[in-house]
């Protein structure tokens, strides 16, 4: 089983070396090759998602994923970001599937902004489109406007636009997990207002027929967006396109009271996926020791799980999790009264201990 590690940016070198302590603590033999990524693989070879590393990522049967991104970036042009290589892994592993997990540790209660009453025992899963939708619709560009009040003057443009087979298999793919937990899917949308969200409701409302057993409603997205923080527990499954999941999965996350603790993982038709922490690269605590890698070490949970087929260890990974926290150890991030403060190793070791 050939696992593909890109640590790239800010605290992911940190976090990924907790997250490959964990895996090679399994009692298991698992082929872990390192590549450059993001703003990393910029300074090293003039490109965030080099050939070498996207052909790495594509041969192995999955990829362990830290972050990428920092500020000193931001004007160098689009292509050589550091977005650019996790927006290029997406697209050239046609990662279409993007599953990002909220879900509120009862330990960690008093970490959310939000009353416990409304979020404790929070259980909710974004299914999220993640190869189509404005990211990645053409045409996109400047120009000087061909028409309208401001013709001629210089405007820029996206496209949104959703084919029939796109929403088809993100709908099964969101039906099928609402199967296994609480039977009730979300979609959200925007029908009222643009024609590919219309047609997104349509096809997921067709494809509905063949999951009877399952509850769906549609939701527009300003609606999903104040009732994730009004009552959150009423939502099992949410399914939705590339920009609302980008959004609401943010919102979502905070919920918990710490982005610190989600992983999430990124599938293709093969099952072969990418796994991520949901959060960012941090530049203002990087090397600094502190950054929590329990989402990391999560998201290799999910790696065994969805990618290489090891359940048993996947519990192992997340009960190790589960001991460390009732054990009261916490990173600076969901540090509370009464708790004990420990670093990114000291994290990772006491999981690898409860292991
Ligand atoms: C995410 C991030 C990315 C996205 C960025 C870094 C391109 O925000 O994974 O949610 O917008 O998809
Ligand atoms: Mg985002």
């Amino acid at each position: 089983m050939k696992i593909a590690v890109l640590p790239g940016d800010g605290i992911g070198t940190e976090i990924v070396a907790e997250a490959v302590k964990v895996l090679n603590a399994l009692g298991e033999r698992f082929e872990l090759e390192f590549a450059d990524v993001g703003g990393a693989a910029y300074e090293k070879h003039g490109h965030p998602l080099p050939a070498a590393t996207l052909k790495l990522a594509q041969d192995a049967d999955a990829v362990l994923f830290g972050a990428v991104g920092d500020w000193k970036y931001d004007k160098l042009e689009r292509a050589l970001r550091p977005e650019q290589a996790i927006l290029g892994l997406r697209k050239g592993l046609g990662l279409f599937a993007n599953f990002r997990p909220a879900i509120l540790y009862p330990e960690l209660a008093a970490a959310s902004t939000l009353k416990p009453e409304v979020v404790s025992g929070l259980d909710l899963l974004i299914v999220r489109e993640l190869t189509g939708d404005i990211y990645f619709g053409l045409p996109r560009g400047r120009r000087a406007a061909p028409d309208g009040p401001f013709a001629g003057q210089p405007e820029a443009f996206d496209t949104m636009r959703y084919s029939k087979p796109e929403i088809e298999r993100i709908a099964h793919v969101a039906f099928l997990a609402a199967r296994k937990r609480r039977k009730r899917v979300t979609s959200v949308d925007k029908a009222n207002v643009l024609e590919t969200f219309q047609f997104w409701k349509d096809v997921i409302t067709e494809v509905h027929a063949q999951y009877r057993d399952v509850e769906l409603e549609h939701m527009y997205v300003d609606n999903a967006a104040m009732q994730l923080v009004r009552a959150p527990k009423n939502f099992d499954v949410i399914v939705t396109g590339n920009m609302f999941g980008d959004i609401l999965s943010d919102e979502a996350a905070m919920l918990t009271g710490s982005i610190g603790m989600l992983p999430s993982a990124s599938l293709n038709e093969r099952n072969q996926g990418l796994y991520e922490p949901s959060h960012g690269s941090a530049p203002d605590i990087a090397g600094k020791g502190v950054a929590n890698p329990l989402a990391t070490i999560l998201s290799a949970a999910m790696l065994l799980r969805y990618s290489l087929n090891r359940a048993q260890q996947a519990d192992r990974i997340e009960a190790a999790v589960k001991r460390v926290l009732a054990d009261g150890l916490r990173t600076p991030d969901i540090w509370s009264e009464g708790t004990q403060m420990v670093g990114t190793k000291e994290m990772g070791d006491a999981v690898v201990a409860a292991l």
